[in-house]
């Protein structure tokens, strides 16, 4: 009798809205197909500890909407340096062939891979090491190279603007600047689509570094016109000109130990100081990255599942599903592992902020 074919699907590095509902759509399309799946634990932890539960019907059932991950997953398991606990202090292992040779005992044909730039760039490792594997393009920053939108994103979007939109009629209320420090790690998207969607009047992203004088020029420019209050919409990423990024925590075991963070309040205080105009910030956090997933990323997630499907049944290997111009294309993982996708300098969005009266601190 023939083998039935198996499919192993981890999910890597932070959560995101729409996750479910991709795991949904690849093990949905794997049952017509009279395949297996398998569920791998808390990321490539499971993969290196051969930690995994058979997904059936009923496990993918009832989760198109529900936000973070069924498997569980991890930002700090990498099995080409493994982090494990020696008294108070880590030690650093390479683990890849334990975690391969799992995954031959795991039986598995292909193995799927959810994650974001850190993720997928493992996953070509994995590949190039002898692994079946096909990634899906997973994060709320947007800026995973070779596609043109992630899944999650809108969602993020949706809630910073929210957080901005309310911030608006308080700093109105009370004549105070309002700084909201979104997230989007070294790219600016979520700062720029959340800043042009709710208004903000100063937006700060890691691709322009900003220039103090010319936020408080802004500031007082909006207070000599009557307007008695601004919003600024800070990247958790953006730095000034000839300074560097504000770092949260260092996380030791994580194979991009940096996690940014503070910046709001950095600026905040150099703004009241400057202008003598009271200041307030708001970080919107884990937030943005947490509860339902929009209807837009259902319908990415689900649609980008269903074609993932569509490069495992065509043994494209080592590849992702990419969003170019509206249609779904193989991209190569070697693309996705070259680094991240920015904000470019002539981003046609920058460009009409500008000439709606949106300033980008410079
Ligand atoms: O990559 C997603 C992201 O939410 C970034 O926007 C942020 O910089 C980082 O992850 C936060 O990481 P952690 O979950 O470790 O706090």
């Amino acid at each position: 009798m023939l083998r039935k074919k198996r499919i192993g699907i981890v999910t890597s590095g932070g959560d995101c809205p729409g996750i479910n509902a991709v795991i949904r759509a690849v093990a949905k399309n794997a049952f017509e197909n009279d395949m297996d799946v398998i569920g791998i634990k808390d990321g490539y932890h499971g993969i290196v500890l051969n930690d995994y539960k058979e997904l059936r019907r009923d496990d993918v059932s009832g989760i198109l909407t529900v936000g973070g991950t069924i498997l569980g997953t991890s930002k700090k398991a990498n099995p080409y340096r493994y982090a494990i606990e020696k008294g108070d202090k880590l030690e650093f292992k390479d683990l890849s062939k334990q975690a391969i040779r799992n995954i031959e005992k795991m039986g598995l044909d292909c193995l799927v891979c959810i994650g974001g730039d850190g993720s997928l760039g493992l996953a070509y490792r994995l590949y190039k090491d002898g692994v079946p594997i096909v990634g899906v393009p997973k994060t709320i920053d947007n800026d995973i190279r070779g596609t043109d939108i992630t899944f999650g994103f809108e969602t993020a979007v949706a809630i910073a603007s929210e957080g901005i939109d309310r911030v608006h009629t308080t700093a109105q209320s009370h004549h105070r600047v309002m700084i909201v420090e979104v997230m989007g790690h070294n790219a600016g998207w979520l700062a720029l689509h959340s800043g042009v969607a709710s208004g903000g009047d100063i937006i700060l992203i890691p691709e322009i570094p900003y220039d103090m004088d010319a936020i408080v020029k802004r500031v007082r420019e909006r207070s000599k016109r009557g307007k008695r209050f601004s919003i600024v919409v800070v990247s958790e990423g953006a730095k000034p000109r000839g300074g560097d990024v504000v770092i949260q925590r260092i996380v030791k075991e994580s194979s991009d130990p940096i996690r940014l963070g503070g910046i709001g309040f950095v600026l905040g205080e150099q703004i009241e100081k400057i202008t003598g105009i009271e200041t307030r910030t708001v970080v919107m956090g884990h937030l943005q990255r947490g509860g339902i997933p929009v209807p837009f990323d259902r319908v990415l997630a689900t649609h980008l599942g269903v074609n993932t499907f569509k490069l495992i049944k065509k043994k494209m290997f080592g590849h992702m599903v990419g969003v170019k111009k509206m249609s779904f294309v193989p991209v190569s993982l070697k693309i996705v592992a070259g680094g991240i996708r920015r904000v470019p300098k002539d981003s046609p969005l920058v460009a009409s902020a500008i000439s709606v009266g949106k300033r980008f601190g410079v």
